[in-house]
């Protein structure tokens, strides 16, 4: 019973494992050896995000997105009240971690834990007063047994106000990218197009790094653990998160048959994620400006396809995957 491991963070959340409480699953469940930790995962009020959070609105549903987008590569997520004292402070051994919970002026358990930006006391995460709500994400085996590594984003953000990132300055940048490992061969560099899609439909500006499971080397999926950035402005489609596909036009053949047909009025997406949402007991649900944003997105993302298939034809932009993978994408998407 004890925290195995203190992933660092990012800009605005804290992300961390601790084991799953036995009440929550028996001592002899075969699952054990999957592994039993747990991720919580608590937005910080930032820059653009003043205020408490609201984890419903913006990480469950992009669990649910990259269902629907047959991506899978978000681990399975609830959300949940934890108590802080008794269910992360005093069962950590991390003692960076435990050293950061102070109690603030208004009575209340505090923490901010270890991160490379904003990781101070005017950023903590308090609790009311002992209380908070986190999204906890279940099955990721634990680091003991399966341990990640962590990938910078070749595309993250510049954190620094009067630095441009070199993204942002050269648009050949794609090519260095591609030249260098591990992009250079097997699927990442269509992973990320992947993941930019996902991240863009949902409003994600904030991917800096991503994970892969260290010991499937670097031919291997990726999973994106910090997804709290999504669903914030509906009204404002961020065209800078989609800057990595429109400099590499590449595109997986199943991601652009899926996005085609959810593009489809038979299977639009933002049908599609009401329907699924309706099942979850979390609520509150996407507001429907939510899903017509995503809707809205989609198309955006089919033109910049449109415009690279365009410009450098179907075969160098489109990669068929679909005979090695034998992926069921033109199918019904599930949900
Ligand atoms: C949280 O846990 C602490 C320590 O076990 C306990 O004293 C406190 O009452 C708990 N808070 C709530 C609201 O249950
Ligand atoms: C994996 O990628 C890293 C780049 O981060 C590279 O240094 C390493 O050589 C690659 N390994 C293999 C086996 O290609």
């Amino acid at each position: 019973m004890r925290v195995r491991h203190f992933i660092v963070v990012s800009c605005c959340f804290v992300l961390f494992t601790v084991p799953l409480l036995s009440s929550s699953v028996s001592q002899n469940e075969p699952s054990m050896s999957l592994g039993h930790n747990i991720i919580i995962q608590q937005a910080r009020p930032g820059p653009d995000r003043p205020g408490p959070p609201d984890f419903h609105l913006h990480i469950w549903p992009g669990v649910k997105s990259s269902r629907i987008l047959d991506f899978r590569r978000v681990p399975p997520v609830a959300g949940r009240v934890v108590n802080m004292t008794k269910e992360i402070r005093d069962v950590t051994r991390d003692k960076k971690l435990w050293r950061t919970f102070f109690i603030s002026p208004a009575n209340n358990i505090c923490f901010y834990g270890e991160c490379s930006y904003y990781c101070s006391t005017e950023h903590a995460l308090c609790g009311k007063p002992d209380q908070i709500e986190g999204s906890l994400a279940a099955f990721l085996p634990d680091l003991a047994l399966a341990k990640r590594r962590t990938w910078r984003n070749p595309w993250r953000r510049s954190y620094h106000k009067r630095k441009k990132a070199e993204w942002e300055v050269d648009p050949d940048y794609c090519e260095e990218v591609k030249q260098s490992p591990p992009y250079d061969s097997g699927t990442r560099l269509l992973d990320i197009m992947d993941m930019t899609i996902f991240d863009f439909l949902m409003g994600n500006m904030d991917r800096h790094h991503y994970e892969t499971f260290e010991k499937f080397g670097n031919e291997t999926f990726i999973i994106h653990l910090d997804n709290g950035r999504g669903f914030g402005k509906h009204s404002h489609d961020e065209l800078s998160i989609l800057v990595p596909l429109s400099q590499c036009c590449r595109v997986k053949k199943s991601t652009h048959l899926r996005i085609q047909l959810l593009a489809k009025e038979e299977y639009k997406l933002s049908a599609l994620m009401e329907e699924s949402l309706q099942t979850d007991t979390l609520s509150p649900i996407l507001i429907r400006p939510h899903l017509e944003a995503m809707d809205r997105r989609l198309r955006l993302v089919l033109q910049v396809l449109a415009d690279c298939i365009e410009k450098e034809g179907y075969s160098n932009v489109v990669e068929d995957d679909l005979v090695t993978e034998g992926t069921n994408t033109g199918t019904v998407p599930q949900r």
